[in-house]
């Protein structure tokens, strides 16, 4: 399985070589990786930013403890979750679903009515974790594909997302920055692409039941 070689293949890469560029062709394939992403009730309350400007890549190092990542690498994808689950977010789910598979909106109101009743009881704090968690699943796939191209990515969370938000301006379109995955080719130089995979062993890892 060539996914599994690609996994091998992949590493958190700290230096990037900052003169080789993703092809537009590659940013699409990598962009429908995330579209592509599952989520909760399919309701994908998340938006992803896709730094390429340098000026902002060094504002943007600057709250990401120094780390080279952000400015060596070809692009930042910053998965922003938003912070609150609202009735107008599931509605509007509602009728794109509506419109893609052919349905009547007031066939799925059952439906709207349980994922309304499910998510937004739920405390401000609650909802902001949740919908962070949806970004991880997209990270992953971001990170799967990145890896099937033969692409470098490195998945980061040492970054300070308030600073983020603030450069941004993330607060006002009710997003919060979650995760954030710098994308791009490695330089020769990172000596951790020679360094050997550390995971637990599958039988620590796994129980079969
Ligand atoms: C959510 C998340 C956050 C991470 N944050 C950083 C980071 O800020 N800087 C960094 O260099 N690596 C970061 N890493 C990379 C991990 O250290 C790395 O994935 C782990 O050590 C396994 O190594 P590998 O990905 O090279 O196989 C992060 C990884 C994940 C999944």
């Amino acid at each position: 399985m060539s996914l599994i070689e690609n996994l091998k293949w992949r590493y958190a890469t700290k230096r990037f070589d900052s003169n080789k560029k993703l092809n537009s062709a590659n940013l699409e394939l990598l962009k429908e990786s995330v579209r592509l992403s599952a989520s909760s009730y399919g309701l994908q309350l998340y938006k992803v930013l896709i730094i390429e400007d340098e000026k902002m890549k060094a504002l943007l190092k600057d709250a990401s403890w120094g780390q080279a990542q952000i400015t060596e690498a070809s692009h930042i994808f910053v998965f922003c979750n938003y912070s609150k689950v609202t009735s107008q977010q599931i509605d509007e789910y509602l009728q794109l679903k509506a419109s893609i598979q052919n349905l009547k909106t007031d066939d799925l109101k059952a439906y709207g009515d349980f994922m309304k009743n499910t998510l937004l009881g739920m405390a401000e704090e609650q909802m902001n974790n949740w919908t962070a968690k949806q970004c991880y699943i997209a990270l992953g796939n971001l990170l799967a594909a990145s890896a099937d191209l033969k692409i470098d990515a490195c998945p980061m969370e040492g970054f300070e997302p308030e600073k983020y938000n603030k450069i941004l301006g993330l607060k006002a379109k009710g997003l919060n920055a979650a995760v954030i995955a710098a994308v791009g080719y490695r330089s020769q130089d990172d000596q951790t692409q020679f360094a050997a995979k550390v995971r637990k062993p599958l039988e620590e890892l796994f129980e079969t039941i």
